[in-house]
């Protein structure tokens, strides 16, 4: 039974009395335990948290239903993100579960069809400016300055404290926190929110230790590796295209004070990250969450870890999000006439 974030971890979220109950059944996402490719990179305990299971596809449930029900709570008629398509899409869903009016903003021509789909069919209104991911939402950012709509990009820090559930999953599951947590870093919410989540639970005594944070950003979209935001930032990657973090800092301090990295993982590594999810453990995520695993490969590679700890891999957001890109690159596809010796001589059966 799934019974919400918020129903769940109530304690640890900034609910009163005056919340309203809102959920998707979101959370309680499946931590896999990998068998293949933990032989294959050589790693003693490797998991897959599959965050593609929330009800629309990717981790910003988590984020999105304290966000929206918050601002029932203060008694806004309207939410508004910026998105690279699944923040638009989670915030779709769940203004449409509360009866609210969704609008966001999107760099055009640069979302995954899925997740426009999602934020079409939910009813948002939809604009889709010709600009990056931080032009939009620096438009968003002025237009809730100026009208009372509520902002619900994670420059809210409701949505932090949703998305921390994910760390509690995973001390929950595994009866402490991992030594290392793998994860994509976009607009930096995310690592954020863990390493918020983790320190919180360690606290309140759940867990005994704390994690290495391993983030990871495609290196045509690098801002904080390079110490510099990126202009036009490129990634086949689009979930992760983001130029200038909004949380840069707090990402930085996860990083620093976990004793984590933050590096690039170029475009052909989360391309082969991503079938090698696919074809080695029957995990469909999309492009940005594969660079967790392109991140974890290299880590091993350059001796930052050994392969003796206990490592989890985020994946963000389901793969059929983006079919355009799956297609694109291919597998075994033959034609054949509708005659069963034809399929068999074309199978070498
Ligand atoms: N993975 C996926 C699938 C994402 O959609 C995002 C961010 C990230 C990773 C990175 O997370 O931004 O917290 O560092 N997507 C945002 C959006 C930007 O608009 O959907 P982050």
């Amino acid at each position: 039974m799934r019974p919400g974030v918020i129903a769940k971890y109530r304690e640890f979220l900034p609910v009163t009395e005056r919340t309203p109950p809102l959920t998707l059944n979101e959370g309680d996402t499946p931590l896999v335990r990998s068998r293949r490719l933990a032989e294959l990179l050589g790693v003693r305990e490797l998991y897959f948290k599959y965050e593609g299971a929330n009800p629309t596809g990717s981790f910003k449930d988590r984020g999105m239903v304290v966000a929206v029900a918050k601002a029932i709570e203060a008694g806004r008629r309207a939410v508004i993100c910026a998105s690279t398509g699944n923040t638009s899409a989670a915030a779709a869903a769940y203004a449409a579960r509360a009866g609210l009016e969704a609008i966001v903003v999107v760099p055009a021509g640069k979302i995954a069809t899925g997740k426009l789909a999602q934020a079409l069919v939910h009813g948002a209104r939809i604009v889709a400016v010709e600009g990056s991911f931080d032009d939009a939402l620096c438009i968003v950012r002025t237009l809730t300055e100026r009208h009372p709509i509520a902002l619900v990009n994670s420059i809210n820090p409701h949505r932090i404290e949703g998305q921390a559930t994910a760390a509690y999953e995973i001390v929950d599951a595994l009866g402490d926190a991992p030594d290392v947590l793998c994860l994509p870093v976009g607009n930096a919410g995310n690592i954020t929110a863990y390493w918020e989540g983790f320190k919180r639970y360690h606290r309140a005594g759940r867990a005994r230790r704390l994690p290495r944070l391993f983030g990871f950003q495609a290196a045509g979209a690098a801002p904080i590796v390079l110490g510099k935001p990126v202009p036009n930032p490129q990634t086949v990657a689009t979930a992760i295209r983001i130029g200038n973090p909004a949380s840069w800092q707090r990402a930085v301090r996860a990083r620093d004070e976990s004793d984590g990295r933050i590096e690039a993982v170029t475009d052909e590594e989360i391309v082969e990250a991503y079938r090698l999810l696919a074809t080695h453990e029957g995990l469909f995520c999309e492009l940005a969450s594969a660079a967790s695993l392109a991140g974890l490969r290299k880590a091993l590679e350059h001796g930052w870890l050994s392969g003796s700890e206990r490592i989890v891999c985020v994946l963000t957001g389901h793969g059929l999000k983006d079919p355009d890109t799956a297609v694109q690159f291919g597998g075994w596809l033959q034609k054949a006439p509708p005659e069963v010796e034809a399929v068999e001589s074309l199978l070498g059966l």
